[in-house]
């Protein structure tokens, strides 16, 4: 057997989590080196999920921190430059649509390194986002676009990419499902207080809701005024914000603002919730894989499925519209297997061991 070396890159919480298991299937039989691009650093932001999830130490920590967009990008790509000259890798693995994989990308095509880009084809169709610039770029200059779902296929069909497209299923949905029974034992509702289907879980994160003063004075205004308990795990960037509008004397009592959790508190904290509100994209889709109803504080969603089988309502910024659905809004349809059968891992790593091998 050819062993082929890949470089992962990655640097923000979800990729962490993506890339647990893709890391533990790539290792079986290929030699892989791991790039921490460092644009997460906080402890509960990034080595808490190396720890949890028994992700491997990172070979390189480019330690980029905060920043505007191109400064960080440029502090990424001024790096990344440097690891693939000397590394001479097979092939460059690439996970969502963060800062961090629009770096890998423009590092890996410099290079002429074949790219494979995890999350391929998702499309919100607002370019106002960088994620959204950041995944049209990378997807166009991918070798091999591991898309989650149908929809994704045809986004990139629609935008003329239909060669090594592979449809694979969704690898949050495949660490889900490996992980639930870990989840079970998460002491996180005892340590809160809380009981099981009483209380909602919401996170916030998204540009268009944190740096715009209205839709998160909106958000929280909709959130305080209402008599429920609302468990609020509180991403640093909205923390920064909320003190930078000064906002926290607008928060109601209802509201129990947490620091973020681990993975297994907080798929515990989403099994468990009434309903969970949020901007995240993960979140949305774990909301639905665990059978939870969720409110979507956006205009727009890449995870239509969820949306069209009434799992999802998108809401904005609104405060009448979040709270109506906090109230009323009831799933209507059923679910179906729109994010794969857990196996999505499994089938990236063999489409790379048999393409990547000339
Ligand atoms: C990034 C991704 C977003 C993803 C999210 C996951 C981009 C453009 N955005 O958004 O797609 O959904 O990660 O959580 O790549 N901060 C800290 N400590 C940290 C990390 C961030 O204090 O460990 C604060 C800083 O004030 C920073 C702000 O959060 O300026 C935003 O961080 P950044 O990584 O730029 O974007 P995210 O909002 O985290
Ligand atoms: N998550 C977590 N702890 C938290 C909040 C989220 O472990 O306090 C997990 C969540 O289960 C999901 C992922 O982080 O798997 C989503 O990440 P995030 O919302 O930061 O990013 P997005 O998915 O929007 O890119």
């Amino acid at each position: 057997m050819i062993v082929i070396k890949i470089i992962s890159v990655i640097g923000t919480r979800p990729q962490f989590i993506k890339y647990a298991i893709i890391s533990k299937e790539l290792r079986k039989n290929n030699q892989e080196i791991l790039v921490h691009t460092g644009q997460h650093y906080n402890y509960e932001m990034s080595k808490l999920f190396f720890n949890q999830l028994q992700i491997p130490k990172p070979d390189y920590n480019l330690g980029v921190g905060s920043g505007l967009y191109g400064a960080q990008i440029g502090r990424m790509l001024v790096e990344l430059d440097k690891i693939f000259l000397k590394e001479k890798p097979d092939a460059v693995l690439l996970y969502g649509d963060t800062n961090s994989t629009l770096a890998g990308a423009m590092a890996s095509r410099r290079f002429k390194i074949l790219i494979g880009h995890i999350e391929a084809g998702l499309r919100s169709f607002d370019r106002t986002m960088p994620e959204e610039i950041n995944r049209v770029i990378t997807d166009h200059i991918s070798n091999f676009l591991f898309a989650p779902t149908k929809t994704a296929v045809n986004n990139l069909k629609n935008e003329g990419i239909t060669k090594k497209v592979f449809l694979v299923g969704d690898v949050m949905c495949d660490i889900l499902r490996q992980n639930m029974k870990i989840a079970e034992k998460s002491h996180i509702l005892k340590n809160l207080n809380i009981q099981p289907k009483k209380y909602f879980l919401t996170t916030i994160h998204r540009i268009s809701n944190t740096e715009n003063v209205l839709n998160l004075s909106n958000i929280l205004k909709a959130l305080s005024s209402i008599d429920k308990k609302i468990v609020f795990p509180l991403h640093p960037r909205t923390e920064r914000f909320i003190k930078k509008y000064d906002l926290s004397k607008k928060i109601g009592k209802n509201v129990c603002m947490i620091k973020p959790v681990g993975y297994f508190d907080f798929v515990w904290l989403e099994k468990n919730a009434k309903k969970i509100l949020t901007d995240s994209g993960g979140i949305q889709k774990e909301a639905y894989l665990l059978n939870v109803p969720c409110i979507t504080l956006r205009e727009n969603t890449e995870w239509i499925e969820t949306i069209k089988d009434g799992w999802n309502i998108l809401v904005g910024a609104h405060k009448e519209k979040i709270v109506d659905a906090i109230e009323n809004f009831k799933p209507s349809g059923k679910q179906s297997a729109h994010f794969g059968n857990g196996s999505a891992a499994k089938k990236i790593v063999n489409i790379l061991d048999k393409y990547t091998v000339i």
